[in-house]
């Protein structure tokens, strides 16, 4: 007998990945979502206005540390399966303040694993097979490889070099744990660098599209040799749901989309595709921006994802070649000007401030 319902809990569906996949749920799968989110300076529940008053959706602002709020939720809404997306993500913040990640990242995972256990426990049978807790994570934690080195796969040694990539190694240390010893249906992604509409213009991606547009500097790490290896965000969205229907419990599945590009030569990309489509001869091209700063402590120099787990295991495969996904990217940038001035808080500007003061060159 099941005794759950057929809602997904989500956490973070109000944060760039989560609102991506909660509206393509709502459009492909059409069950119902109940969305946890802080609402922190990195959630928008503007980008989940195209599903306002959509009445299979419930966006909750609450925090994962809290116990008592999830476990209500999970007994109120008996969720089939958690979807975990809530998270600080930025790397450069972890670098400013560490401790946000360990609160949110850590003790906030654990929480949430802890209140899933207990529900799932006091479930009948055939719902405690039914049942998913699908984890979120990121293929940081595998730490930085050279330029030969062959891409990271699911059994490549756990290498952390940031206080981000530490917390989310942490975090998935307690998934595999949960599943280990207590059976709980974990199911752990990890997933190369995302860009695509609503992310948050403080991620290499939307700020240089932002910044060339207003012909501000484009304030590129070092020397821009850095690798990393670009999934359009709808990708990874049908890939966690892939996982989440056809996932073998206790697995972890790493999602990339065989596109490593150097930072320079996405910076230049994006350069020429505002250039195209906001052209201004008289400032001539944008590729003048590019301004070389100092670098980033500890910075990973290449990220890439043997994703042939997944491929084999579930069929999946990225669709978006990155050339595609990045004009789309740019394009849905330049259309949402009202998506941007709300996000241009005062906390957006403080951070710039913060994080590009001293290294632009004076
Ligand atoms: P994001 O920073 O855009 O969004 C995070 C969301 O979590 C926000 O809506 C925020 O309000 C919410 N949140 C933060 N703290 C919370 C708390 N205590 N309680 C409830 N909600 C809270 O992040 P993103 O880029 O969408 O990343 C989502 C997940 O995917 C993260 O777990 C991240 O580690 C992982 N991931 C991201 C990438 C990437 O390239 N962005 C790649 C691989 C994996
Ligand atoms: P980011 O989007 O922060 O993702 P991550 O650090 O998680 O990979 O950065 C992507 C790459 O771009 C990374 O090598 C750092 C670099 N970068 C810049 O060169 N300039 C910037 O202003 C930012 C935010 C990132």
């Amino acid at each position: 007998m099941n005794d759950h319902s057929q809602s997904v809990l989500v956490t973070g569906g109000a944060g760039f990945i989560g609102s991506n996949f909660v509206l393509q749920w709502i459009k492909n799968v059409h069950g119902p979502i109940v969305n946890l989110d802080l609402i922190t300076y990195a959630g928008n529940p503007a980008n989940l206005a195209s599903i306002d008053g959509d009445s299979r959706h419930l966006l909750v602002q609450g925090d994962i540390c809290h116990a008592e709020l999830v476990a209500q939720l999970l007994r109120k809404h008996r969720p089939r399966a958690i979807v975990h997306f809530a998270a600080e993500s930025h790397v450069d913040r972890s670098i400013t303040d560490p401790g946000e990640f360990v609160r949110t990242n850590v003790q906030g995972t654990f929480t949430l694993l802890h209140a899933a256990r207990e529900y799932w426990s006091g479930l009948s049978e055939t719902s405690r097979q039914q049942f998913r807790f699908l984890h979120v994570s990121t293929d940081e934690v595998y730490g930085s490889l050279e330029a030969h080195d062959p891409p990271f796969s699911e059994v490549t040694p756990y290498a952390p070099n940031s206080p981000y990539a530490a917390s989310k190694a942490a975090s998935d240390h307690l998934a595999r744990a949960y599943y280990h010893t207590w059976r709980l249906p974990v199911l752990t992604t990890n997933c190369s660098n995302n860009y695509g509409p609503f992310q948050f213009p403080e991620k290499l991606i939307p700020l240089m599209i932002l910044n060339a547009l207003e012909w501000k500097p484009l304030p590129v790490y070092g020397d821009g040799s850095n690798v990393r290896d670009w999934l359009f965000v709808e990708d990874h969205c049908s890939a966690i749901r892939s996982v989440l229907e056809h996932g073998r419990p206790g697995e972890t599945y790493n999602i990339g989309g065989s596109s490593e590009r150097r930072n320079l030569d996405v910076v230049t990309a994006i350069c020429d595709l505002v250039d195209e489509l906001r052209p201004d001869v008289l400032r001539g091209p944008r590729r003048q921006l590019i301004t070389f700063v100092k670098d980033r402590p500890g910075h990973d120099y290449r990220y890439a994802i043997d994703a042939s787990k997944i491929a084999r295991d579930l069929g999946w495969q990225p669709s978006v070649p990155f050339e595609e996904g990045l004009r789309k990217t740019v394009s849905w940038y330049l259309g949402h000007g009202d998506w941007i001035e709300d996000i241009r808080t005062g906390a957006y500007m403080d951070w710039i401030r913060r994080n590009y003061t001293e290294r632009l060159p004076q």
